[in-house]
């Protein structure tokens, strides 16, 4: 029997190209192009799989140009590039990447949380352009993160895991908003609170967003939401562009309406709002959430054990969706 066809639509570790070799014929991208759609659904002619990362979009008219294709396996745990009910609707299998991330990821929300408040970013660039001469006392001040209040909107995994940091390691008070409420048990691990929207928006000294894209949280922070924060407050995004407003923030940032962001993604990334670019109280950083080596390796793996079980007749690890075989 000839062996299935799969396509790496991005370049990935090579241990994993291997793996997958094991089982399939494999396509790989070594330049790592991103590739339109049109490029990538004439590579994806024949293939019955395909390894993707979060920006390759697996939609109705990719779906229909390629008929071979039964499974897509994101390396990633967001999957907003997946039309997953097209998906399920032509009997392809989507899976995703969780929670090898988790701690990785509320590392680096944390990471920003603190870079942001303390205005680590601006500081450092004044220092490399050889402005600094003198202490003073109010050089760079920021504000505290211990004892403060952290708001939380989206409690999945990660948000969780940003709560206990919060809570235990820095003795911050921890609200949250999500779409349902935690377990009592749960809530009394992460020690946090559970608040209406706006309750989270005007208590919270530190704002962290972590819910999934979809239509429904597209721009959940524009400038109403910025409106109601305090002007002290510092906001960071670790979860996907479009869930903030950049253009409102930018304005924000500007009129000094909140303190501070931190970003890690982009409603047109990699293009950054020039407005964000411009403003000195923001941290910016190029979608790095889960960006350590292990955890990017973990991550890889999964995307490709999810590709070997599918073709190798066994249970899928991580599915989003059911498995027709
Ligand atoms: C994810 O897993 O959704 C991340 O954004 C990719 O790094």
């Amino acid at each position: 029997m000839s062996k299935p066809r799969i396509l790496l639509a991005r370049a990935v570790f090579p241990e994993v190209v291997d793996k997958l070799r094991q089982v399939a014929e494999v396509q790989t991208n070594p330049d790592d192009a991103v590739w339109s759609q049109a490029e990538l659904i004439e590579r994806l002619q024949g293939k019955q799989g395909v390894f993707t990362t979060g920006g390759d979009r697996i939609d109705a008219a990719v779906l229909k140009a390629c008929p071979d294709l039964r499974i897509c396996a994101n390396m990633a745990v967001g999957y907003n590039n997946f039309d997953v009910p097209a998906m399920t609707a032509a009997g392809v299998v989507a899976t995703n990447a969780p929670d090898v991330l988790t701690e990785t990821t509320a590392d680096l929300g944390f990471a920003l949380l603190m870079a942001t408040a303390r205005r680590l970013a601006e500081s450092e660039h004044y220092l490399r352009a050889g402005q600094w001469t003198k202490w003073s006392y109010d050089m760079f001040a920021g504000s505290d993160i211990h004892g403060s209040t952290l708001g939380i909107l989206g409690m999945g995994r990660i948000g969780q895991a940003i709560a206990r940091r919060g809570a235990h390691g820095f003795g911050m008070r921890v609200i949250y908003h999500n779409r349902s409420r935690l377990s009592p048990e749960l809530e009394a691990q992460c020690r946090a609170q559970y608040v209406s929207k706006s309750d989270l928006l005007a208590q919270s000294d530190h704002l962290i967003l972590v819910l999934p894209y979809s239509a429904e949280s597209h721009h959940a922070v524009g400038a109403a939401e910025l409106a109601q924060m305090k002007s002290s407050a510092t906001l960071v995004n670790i979860a996907r562009g479009g869930i903030v407003d950049d253009a409102a923030l930018a304005q924000a940032l500007k009129n000094r309406t909140i303190a501070a962001a931190g970003l890690d993604v982009f409603e047109e990334e990699p293009k950054v709002h020039p407005g964000l670019l411009e403003v000195p109280n923001v941290v910016l950083t190029p979608h790095i959430g889960s960006a350590s080596l292990p955890t990017r390796k973990a991550m890889a793996h999964l995307a490709a054990d999810n590709l070997v079980a599918f073709f190798t007749g066994r249970p899928l690890l991580t599915p989003l969706n059911p498995d027709p075989r």
